[in-house]
């Protein structure tokens, strides 16, 4: 319920028009935003590298209303790509396809995503595109498969457990070689569609985390690249410990060579739990995302942990 309303406040204009301009809610969003700037992320990103952490940069923003917005997003990634070569970071990129113009003119998205597609591969790059709600999943499959099938192998995706489809989405992909992140899933979804319960969203967690393990083993595992930015085949995306214990456990047991499973982790979440999981020896990425486009990601990350909501509504009241 508290989930819920938290996940349409998410997506409520009035809502996001209201909290964006008190100072404090951007100040709360910092801890998981690493600033407005491109400038203030490959900082942010430098540090982290520093550290032994990989990278995945994401330009906040989603479901433009208007092309041009959609034409700018793609100029801007292209931006980020430069940099992310100019600087010599270990990253590489994430993205939304509402954010490229999914939402208004489908064949603008897939021009706008073949353009930042082919400028990544350029400099060697990788592009995960990021899965958003349920109603967007076959047309990213779809885009996905579009620049697939055009050459363009620097292009990944996500998948998430807690919708019912996911497994055989995922197994169809796989088969076609893809490189797939893990998660559970942000957003709200009906019964119908995903499980309501969190035990089964975790179960179906660690069935795919397996059949992930099972098919980079059958296929031969692509270790991650030493510049770390193209990551490799298998990435699981949680912070929740018994998720990363089972994968460590499975991948243990069947042989997976360590440095084919990346475990990635959002900025600003258990850092402790990411360097050690690098100490440890496996690839970590922590998704680091920037820009004024902040409202839905932080609202999402308040969604997830009633703790962040307590602090930020006593931080509200104390004003
Ligand atoms: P879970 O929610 O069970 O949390 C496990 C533990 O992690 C908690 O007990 C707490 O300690 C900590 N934790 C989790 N969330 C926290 C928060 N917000 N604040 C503080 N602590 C928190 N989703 C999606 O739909 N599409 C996508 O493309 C992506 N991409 C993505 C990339 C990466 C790198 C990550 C890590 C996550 C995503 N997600 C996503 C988000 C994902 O679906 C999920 O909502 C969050 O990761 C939270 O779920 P956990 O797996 O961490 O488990």
């Amino acid at each position: 319920m508290f989930r819920a309303a938290l996940l349409y406040l998410s997506s409520a204009s009035w809502a996001r028009r209201l909290v964006t301009g008190w100072g404090f809610a951007r100040r709360a969003a910092s801890r998981f935003i690493a600033g407005d700037t491109l400038a203030k992320a490959l900082e942010v990103i430098q540090r982290l590298n520093n550290n032994g952490l990989f990278t995945t940069l994401d330009h906040l923003g989603e479901n433009v209303t208007k092309p041009e917005e959609a034409v700018r997003a793609t100029d801007e990634y292209i931006e980020v790509l430069e940099q992310i070569d100019d600087t010599g970071v270990k990253s590489n990129i994430s993205l939304k396809l509402t954010q490229l113009g999914m939402g208004l003119d489908f064949e603008l998205c897939l021009e706008n995503m073949q353009c930042i597609a082919a400028r990544a591969a350029e400099f060697g790059i990788m592009v995960r595109i990021d899965m958003e709600d349920s109603s967007t999943v076959d047309r990213t499959i779809d885009i996905f498969r579009q620049l697939r099938q055009a050459g363009s192998t620097n292009v990944g995706l996500v998948f998430q457990s807690y919708l019912y489809r996911t497994e055989k989405d995922l197994q169809a992909v796989l088969n076609e070689g893809a490189s797939v992140r893990l998660c559970k899933g942000a957003y709200k979804e009906p019964p119908d569609v995903a499980f309501p319960r969190k035990a089964d969203v975790d179960a179906n967690f660690d069935k795919l985390t397996a059949l992930l393990i099972d098919v980079a083993m059958a296929t031969g595992s692509i270790p991650a690249s030493p510049d770390g930015k193209v990551p490799p085949v298998t990435a699981i995306a949680t912070h929740d410990e018994k998720r990363i214990a089972f994968a460590k456990s499975y991948a243990a047991d069947t042989g997976f060579s360590m440095n084919a499973l990346e475990f990635q982790m959002l900025n600003g979440i258990r850092s402790d739990l990411q360097t050690q999981l690098a100490s440890e020896g496996y690839p970590v990425r922590v998704y680091v995302p920037f820009g004024t486009e902040w409202y839905p990601y932080y609202v999402r990350r308040l969604a997830e942990h009633p703790a962040n909501v307590y602090f930020f509504l006593s931080n509200l009241l104390r004003r």
